[in-house]
């Protein structure tokens, strides 16, 4: 058995419950939560959609930092000590060898208000990434050519593009925490890829760049790295903000 502990909310009253669940053979932290709706609380509230690492919707904090319910198995994070050391990140370890003291904590998202126990309200992420304009404007010139992107820069765009906007990331950041504004980690890497991509034009560009120049965006990072390491998809938003305060710096 593993006891899981869950932060539940329900509008201003916030409280944990430890449910003991049955472990199997690489059961993941989402069907322990299953286990206890469909078993001992039906009340219980989380959200999910494809189980497989793709859709971004499980996101949550699990035993204070956060990952996809669906890709964190219990076997690894059980009995997980939170290490207070480092103030600008999680830091867990492997803790006491008694079962009995193996515990898993799982709390909502943090940096989005909560609708209900896990379930985050992902209305004000959506609006941070959708600050960034998802399209390139390809002039219509009737060339017969396709517009060919070099292969390795397509590998690069191809890093930032893997991005399911679980907001993982933002909930990880220490600028997103204190300022409600900041772009945050996933707009700013969106931004990285629309500006490496070679078929943006002048305009497009320098609309890009305005849009990232401020304390809101790439200059309100604390360049702790936290959103690299907790990336389900490994795609490294501090990457792409340095790299575009070297080309502002330039310019
Ligand atoms: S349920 Fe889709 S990513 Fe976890």
């Amino acid at each position: 058995m593993v006891r899981i502990t869950i932060l539940r909310q329900e509008g201003d009253r916030k409280w944990y419950d430890t449910f003991e669940v049955e472990e199997r053979p690489g059961m993941t932290v989402l069907e322990a939560l299953f286990q206890v709706q469909e078993r001992l609380d039906g009340s219980l509230c989380f959200r999910y959609s494809c189980r497989g690492a793709v859709c971004g919707s499980c996101a949550m904090l699990i035993n204070r930092r956060p990952g996809l319910a669906c890709r964190t198995q219990l076997s690894d994070v059980k009995g997980e000590v939170i290490d207070q050391s480092d103030k600008h990140r999680v830091l867990l370890k492997k803790g006491s060898q008694d079962p009995k003291k193996e515990e898993v904590l799982v709390e909502p998202l943090p940096n989005l208000k909560v609708i209900r126990d896990l379930v985050v309200d992902m209305e004000h992420f959506y609006r941070l990434v959708d600050s960034i304009k998802p399209w390139i404007n390809i002039p219509d010139d009737k060339s017969p050519q396709e517009n060919i992107i070099d292969p390795e820069l397509q590998m690069q765009i191809g890093r930032y593009t893997n991005c399911i906007l679980c907001s993982t990331c933002h909930g990880s950041c220490p600028a997103a925490a204190r300022n409600g504004k900041y772009l945050g980690p996933a707009a700013l890497a969106k931004a990285w890829r629309f500006y490496l991509d070679p078929r943006s034009n002048k305009e497009d560009l320098a609309d890009l760049l305005s849009r990232v120049d401020s304390k809101e965006g790439i200059w309100g990072c604390d360049v702790v790295y936290n959103c690299v390491s907790v990336c389900p998809r490994k795609v490294p938003p501090t990457t792409a903000i340095l790299k575009l305060r070297d080309v502002l710096e330039k310019e």
